[in-house]
C-alpha cells in the first residue's frame, strides 16, 4: 500500500512504531512512503479547491443536497470495500490493536451514515417555508467556502473524517492533510475520492504539517480551519490568517481529563472503567483519563485493586489476541520516562510491579502515587500509559483542579449517592464539555456533542452540530403576492 505511483517529487518513508530486526539492530519497520509536497504544490491544491468552489458557483456548492448525499454515500460504499487493507495499515502505522483498529474503521463508516441521516433531518426541518409579516421565506443551509481539514495521528481516520465529512457534505470544498503517521491509510481511498466527487472538491496534501499548512493561511483563501490536534498548532495557524475576513474554526484540542472517585464508589466498576479510561490505546486518546483523584477513605483499597488489574495487562503486537499495550511512537518512551523521573523527584513512587519502559517502543503502564501540584504529571497532558493518582479529602480539591485547568474537555465521577453526584453536576458541567457518571471519559457515541472549553475545543463536532458548524443558515425572502389579483 505504501508504494508510490506517478510521483516524481520527494518522498518520505513511513516508519512504524513496530520494531524489526535489521543488520544494525532493532529499528522501526518501514511500511511505505508518501509524497512530500513543496509549498508551491500545497498552494496549488488550495487554488484547486478555491476554483472548484468558485465563489459558491461551482458544481459542488450548487449541487442539490440529495445529490451530494448520493456522492458521499457512494464514497462510503467504496471505502467499505477497503476495510481489510485500512485496518492492517492502522495496526502497522500507528500500532493500534486489531480490535481498536476495526472499531475505528467501523465507527467512521457509521459516522458517515449518521451524518447523511442527520443532513436529511436538517434539510427537512431547515428547507422550509415561513411566512412572517407578508414576507415568504425559504430557509436554507449554505456552505462557507474552502475548508482546511486535518486530523490527529491517534485517530487518523475517525477524527479526520469528523470534520472532513460534514464540511464536504454541506457543499464546501476541501484541502485535507492526512496526519503523519496515518497517511498511508489514505492511499486506498484516493481512487474513491477521485471517482465520487467532482475535480477539485477533495484535494489531498502531504508532508510535514509545519511546512505545508502554514503557507496556506496568509493567502486568506481558507474559510474554515478544521483541526483536531494540539492547541499550539491551532493557535499558530489561526494567527497566520489575514484579517480580511473572518475565519471559522472547528477545533478539537488538548485535554487533561480527571476522574473523581468518591468514598462510596463501586470499586470493581471504577477500576474497570479507569483501566479503560487511562490505558485504551496506551492512553493516547484526547479523551483519556489523565489524572485520578481518589478519596482518602478508599485510597488503599482502590490502589490495591487498580494495580493488581494493571499488572494483568498484556503487552504485545497490535494483531495479537487480547493485547492491551502496544508499541508507542518513536521518542515517546523517553518523554514518559522523564515525567516519571520528575514525579519521583517530588516524592511519588511507581506503585505497581513492572511499571515503566521496557525498550524504546514498549512502556508498561506505570501508576504514580502520591502525585501533587509540583509535578509535571499534575498538569501536563502525558498522552501515554502513565497514571498519576492524587488523594483528596475535600471535594473542592478536584473541582478547583478543573477550574484552574487550561483545559475543559471531560470529567468522570464515580460514586453511588445520587444526591451527592447531582450536587456535583452543575459546578462540573460549567467547567467541561461532558460529565460522565460511573463511566470513563469518551467521545462516543459519536452522535453525542464532542466539545470542550478553554484550550480543549472550539465548536461542537457531533454529527448534527458539525453540519451547522460547516454551514450558515440563509434565507430566500419574497413579498407575498396575491395570485388572484394578478
Ligand atoms: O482522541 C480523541 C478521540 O476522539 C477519542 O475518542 O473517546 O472514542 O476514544 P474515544
Amino acid at each position: 500500500a505504501g508504494e508510490l505511483r506517478h510521483w516524481d517529487g520527494a518522498v518520505e518513508q513511513a516508519r512504524s512504531p513496530i520494531l524489526v530486526q535489521t543488520k544494525d539492530g532493532l529499528a522501526p519497520k518501514i511500511v511505505g512512503s508518501f509524497p512530500l509536497l513543496t509549498e508551491i504544490e500545497a498552494l496549488q491544491a488550495l487554488d484547486a479547491a478555491v476554483h472548484a468552489y468558485n465563489n459558491g458557483r461551482g458544481i459542488w456548492p450548487t449541487m442539490s443536497v440529495a445529490k451530494r448525499i448520493e456522492r458521499v454515500q457512494e464514497f462510503a460504499y467504496r471505502m467499505g470495500e477497503k476495510r481489510t487493507e485500512i485496518v492492517k495499515l492502522l495496526m502497522w502505522e500507528i500500532g493500534k490493536s486489531y480490535q481498536d483498529s476495526v472499531k475505528e474503521f467501523d465507527r467512521t463508516i457509521d459516522y458517515i451514515q449518521d451524518t447523511i441521516d442527520a443532513l436529511k433531518d436538517l434539510d427537512r426541518s431547515s428547507s422550509r417555508f415561513v411566512i412572517e409579516q407578508g414576507i415568504i421565506g425559504q430557509i436554507r443551509r449554505s456552505p462557507l467556502g474552502v475548508a482546511l481539514c486535518m486530523g490527529p495521528s491517534n485517530y487518523p481516520l475517525n477524527e479526520t473524517f469528523t470534520t472532513f465529512i460534514p464540511a464536504l457534505i454541506m457543499g464546501n470544498t476541501i484541502v485535507f492533510k492526512p496526519p503523519r503517521p496515518g497517511v498511508l491509510l489514505y492511499r486506498p481511498l484516493l481512487e474513491a475520492f477521485r471517482d465520487s466527487f467532482p475535480p477539485g472538491v477533495v484535494n489531498t496534501i502531504y508532508g510535514a504539517g509545519s511546512k505545508v499548512t502554514p503557507p496556506l493561511m496568509p493567502t486568506g483563501k481558507v474559510d474554515v480551519l478544521a483541526f483536531i490536534g494540539s492547541s499550539k498548532v491551532a493557535d499558530s495557524l489561526k494567527k497566520l490568517h489575514p484579517k480580511t475576513h473572518r475565519l471559522r474554526c472547528a477545533l478539537g484540542l488538548d485535554a487533561k481529563n480527571p476522574a473523581i472517585i468518591l468514598p462510596d464508589a463501586d470499586l470493581d466498576l471504577t477500576v474497570q472503567e479507569c483501566i479503560l479510561g487511562t490505558l485504551s490505546y496506551n492512553g493516547q486518546r484526547c479523551t483519556a483519563l489523565k489524572i485520578l483523584f481518589v478519596h482518602a477513605q478508599i485510597i488503599d483499597k482502590f490502589l490495591a485493586k487498580f494495580t493488581k488489574a494493571i499488572d494483568n495487562l498484556k503487552c504485545g503486537m497490535p494483531w495479537e489476541k487480547g493485547v492491551n499495550i502496544t508499541p508507542l511512537p518513536e521518542g515517546r518512551t523517553d518523554y514518559l520516562k522523564s515525567v516519571v523521573e520528575d514525579a519521583k523527584h517530588f516524592g511519588a513512587k511507581v506503585i505497581n510491579d513492572n511499571g515503566g519502559s521496557i525498550n524504546e517502543t514498549f512502556f508498561y503502564p506505570a501508576v504514580l502515587y502520591p502525585v501533587n501540584s509540583q509535578m509535571k504529571l499534575y498538569r501536563e497532558e502525558q498522552f501515554g500509559p502513565v497514571i498519576p493518582i492524587v488523594p483528596f479529602q475535600d471535594i473542592e480539591t478536584p473541582i478547583n483542579y478543573l477550574t484552574d485547568s487550561d483545559y475543559g474537555q471531560q470529567v468522570s465521577i464515580f460514586g453511588k449517592d445520587a444526591d451527592v453526584i447531582a450536587n456535583l453536576i452543575d459546578p462540573l458541567v460549567n467547567q467541561v464539555g461532558r460529565v460522565n457518571i460511573n463511566s470513563q471519559c469518551q467521545r462516543g457515541p459519536d452522535t453525542f456533542p464532542f466539545t470542550g472549553r478553554k484550550d480543549s475545543a472550539e465548536g461542537t463536532l457531533s454529527v448534527a452540530d458539525a453540519l451547522r458548524v460547516f454551514s450558515i443558515r440563509t434565507i430566500v425572502a419574497a413579498k407575498e403576492v396575491d395570485l388572484n389579483k394578478t
